[in-house]
């Protein structure tokens, strides 16, 4: 089936097979040929303070240990034992010298040599070279504004190329409220599994605002930050007057926000916490002095591929899409605050942020419903051979006006669209040459 890949995904058409959602040789090569060659999230440094420091995450289906060794330098892990794979560390932070695993008590240091082999004279010496047998550790790891990503690939390019021009909206995202490069904090995580594929989850976070009749309820509520009532009450309105934007990039990424005119003022948010709405109003001029240009940029949602999303401004959040089954997925949601906040600003946002996202968020309740039932309903027989449509906005987009990238300022399937041309080429096995549309091909050429 994955031999016929340019006939299920043509974006050309805005047509794309459910196959893609359901089926297990899909998924299978996409373990192989995409999440064991494209950058992932791993995590944020600030998880990982002090020497000793770990947090288990995931690449694709594996667990990896992110960690800082005794001399400060970061490592990713595979998490798996060298001797018969155990999972060498089932916590899911912490700090320890050593990661001994419990199955037969081999120990590995932070910087992931071998160092204990129980009975190593005895039964051993004159064999084993624990020099060969270290943990496993990615080819490549890149810091980025405070977040640690990792690759498989060891001819990947670097985090930054591969990146390209998402970075002026990522950087938003990592980047504290006032403009300080990197200082974020986690100060939660919801990881839950729902039963989809996980590019249903992927591709929402493109810009898909579309669905905005789903959160029908939750805008009538009115759970936003400043609890009014009204058409955008999930978040309050610091989009007002600017050029809504949905851009993708050749690397895959997509993204939706507003540029905001050059004289924007400030909008009042989180009005029922004055302490809380003072201090956005103070970061919004020194982020606009240090920024100047960019701080146009106001980010709402967005992926960069293949399965880190983000929420930009409210609720601020980096959402991880680990895939466990072709109709399977984990969840993770990292909550974000800048470190050296009002500890009044970190309570006020830490409960909007449950409020809104999680498993029993709010707004994610009615993400979920979709996703999981678009993936139950499109496992059918019947149902497999009737393929998907993105023909929304068709060709209604021009190049690097008014920001850099593929631009529609109108609401769009572009974004998709050149998602899944990327998505064809990893499960094809081209060249990063390809992949990066370092080759010219870009997402103009293919949709149009
Ligand atoms: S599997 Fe880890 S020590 Fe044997
Ligand atoms: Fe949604």
């Amino acid at each position: 089936m994955t031999s016929n890949i340019d006939e299920l995904i043509n974006p050309a058409r805005g047509i794309v097979s459910r196959e893609i959602f359901v089926s297990a040789e899909f998924y299978n090569s996409e373990l192989e040929r995409l999440f064991a060659r494209t950058w992932l999230f791993i995590g944020l440094e600030s998880q990982i303070p002090n020497p000793g420091d770990f947090f288990t995450s995931r690449m694709g289906e594996e667990s990896v240990i992110l960690c800082r060794d005794a001399q400060r330098k970061v490592h990713v892990f595979l998490n798996s034992c060298r001797h018969r794979g155990m999972k060498v560390c089932r916590y899911e932070s912490g700090n320890t010298s050593l990661f001994v695993c419990p199955y037969h008590s081999w120990s590995y240091t932070t910087d992931g040599k071998l160092q204990g082999v129980p009975l190593y004279r005895a039964l051993y010496e004159g064999t084993l070279n624990r020099d060969e047998w270290s943990l496993i550790e990615v080819p490549h790891l890149a810091l980025y504004h405070g977040s640690v990503w990792a690759t498989w690939d060891a001819d990947a390019p670097s985090f930054e190329e591969y990146l390209g021009d998402a970075k002026d909206h990522v950087d938003q995202v990592l980047d504290c409220r006032d403009g300080r490069p990197g200082g974020a904090e986690v100060i939660g995580i919801h990881k839950w599994v729902f039963p989809s594929n996980w590019k249903f989850a992927a591709e929402n976070f493109l810009g898909d605002t579309y669905h905005n009749p789903s959160h029908r309820s939750v805008d009538m509520v009115g759970m936003g930050p400043s609890g009014t009532r009204g058409a955008s009450s999930r978040r309050d309105n610091e989009y007002s007057g600017g050029q809504r934007f949905w851009v993708g990039f050749p690397q895959g990424h997509g993204m939706t926000g507003s540029l905001m005119p050059e004289d924007t003022a400030y909008i009042s948010t989180y009005q029922h916490h004055p302490i809380v709405d003072d201090y956005f109003r103070h970061c919004f001029h020194e982020r606009k002095r240090r920024l100047e240009a960019k701080a146009r940029i106001l980010p709402l949602v967005g992926t960069i591929f293949p399965n880190a999303s983000y929420h930009g401004r409210q609720p601020r959040s980096i959402c991880v899409w680990h895939p466990h089954s072709p109709t399977e997925t984990e969840g993770w949601r990292y909550f974000l605050v800048d470190a050296d906040a009002p500890a009044e600003v970190k309570d006020v946002l830490r409960r909007y942020y449950m409020r809104y996202s999680g498993p029993a968020g709010m707004t994610e309740q009615d993400d979920m419903e979709n996703w999981l039932y678009a993936t139950k309903a499109s496992s059918g027989t019947i149902a497999r051979r009737y393929p998907f449509n993105y023909q929304m906005s068709m060709g209604a987009y021009k190049a690097n006006d008014p920001i850099p990238g593929d631009v529609s300022l109108q609401i769009t399937d572009q974004t998709p669209r050149n998602f899944y041309r990327v998505y064809a080429n990893y499960l094809k096995g081209v060249g990063w040459d390809a992949l990066l549309g370092r080759d010219g091909a870009s997402l103009r050429a293919a949709a149009e």
